[in-house]
């Protein structure tokens, strides 16, 4: 099985094919998204509201993805393997943002990491790219930031907002960067910065023109009870099935119909009559 790599990306830009990315947190379900022939494998901070329970990304730390990126890469055969750096392993030096994506590499076998910002970030980008870490940009809305950004909001839609956008993506390829995600921009605004760039934009809530699309599995699965953003299609309503099946299980080991004989082991009546 061959890996998708940083030239999978660019080959599929070059040539106008569709990237496509889901995230994933665990081995089972990347096994899955891994079948699918999906591009690559993020592994999300998103992991922070989906699997730990978290109302927003800031808690995650460098454990949790180390942890879960490691369960992904062993499942990922052929997707390419996103690890997302978590909030506070970056923005303090370049020195210790080596160290935290050298762990996310070294320890958790991604193939490339992510990373949320523009220009403040350009330099440990730059470094990343230098030791040999292919580095994803994230722009648009940037959710580690949630407490400066005062809330989840569709970003770029002023004349200036825009304008630092564009400014911003060039920025993040110019360090270096081989992809970038663009979160919750204006569909046109989204559509130009693809165009303008070089490198791959994959978008989520930015609408069609990206050269890709990610989203939350989960989300896209409907298996997300709490909350469902506006931007997500449940392809199927995974969450509701899953449901089902829990409910029947409950009420066949209630009534009795599970477990049945198919699913015993049998053995031989005199070995058992001589224990009574
Ligand atoms: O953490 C995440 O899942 C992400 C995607 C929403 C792009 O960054």
């Amino acid at each position: 099985m061959t890996k998708n790599t940083v030239l999978t990306f660019r080959k599929k830009k070059k040539e106008g094919k569709k990237l496509t990315m889901l995230t994933a947190y665990d081995y089972t379900m990347t096994k899955l998204v891994n079948a699918c022939n999906v591009d690559a494998g993020l592994v999300g901070d998103s992991l922070g509201n989906v699997i730990l329970g978290y109302e927003d990304t800031i808690s995650v730390t460098m454990d949790d993805m180390v942890h879960h990126c490691a369960a992904v890469a062993r499942a990922a055969d052929k997707a390419m393997v996103v690890a997302d750096m978590p909030f506070m392993s970056y923005q303090i030096s370049v020195e210790e943002t080596l160290r935290n994506a050298g762990r996310l590499m070294k320890e958790g076998r991604s193939n490339a990491v992510k990373l949320e910002g523009g220009g403040r970030v350009c330099p440990q980008i730059k470094a990343m790219v230098e030791a040999g870490i292919p580095v994803m940009a994230h722009l648009g809305l940037t959710p580690q930031s949630i407490n400066a950004l005062g809330g989840y909001k569709v970003v770029g839609r002023t004349k200036e907002k825009a304008a630092e956008l564009l400014e911003e993506a060039y920025a993040v390829q110019e360090a270096g960067a081989f992809s970038l995600v663009l979160e919750c921009v204006p569909d046109k605004l989204a559509a130009l910065v693809t165009e303008k760039l070089d490198i791959p934009v994959i978008g989520i809530g930015s609408g069609s023109g990206c050269d890709g699309q990610v989203l939350v599995t989960q989300d896209m699965l409907g298996m997300n009870l709490d909350f469902s953003p506006r931007f997500v299609k449940v392809f199927a309503p995974v969450g509701e099935t899953v449901k089902k099946a829990i409910a029947d299980y409950v009420q066949a080991v209630e009534n009795g119909t599970f477990p049945a004989e198919e699913h015993g082991f049998s053995i031989e009546d005199d070995v058992i009559h001589d224990l009574y």
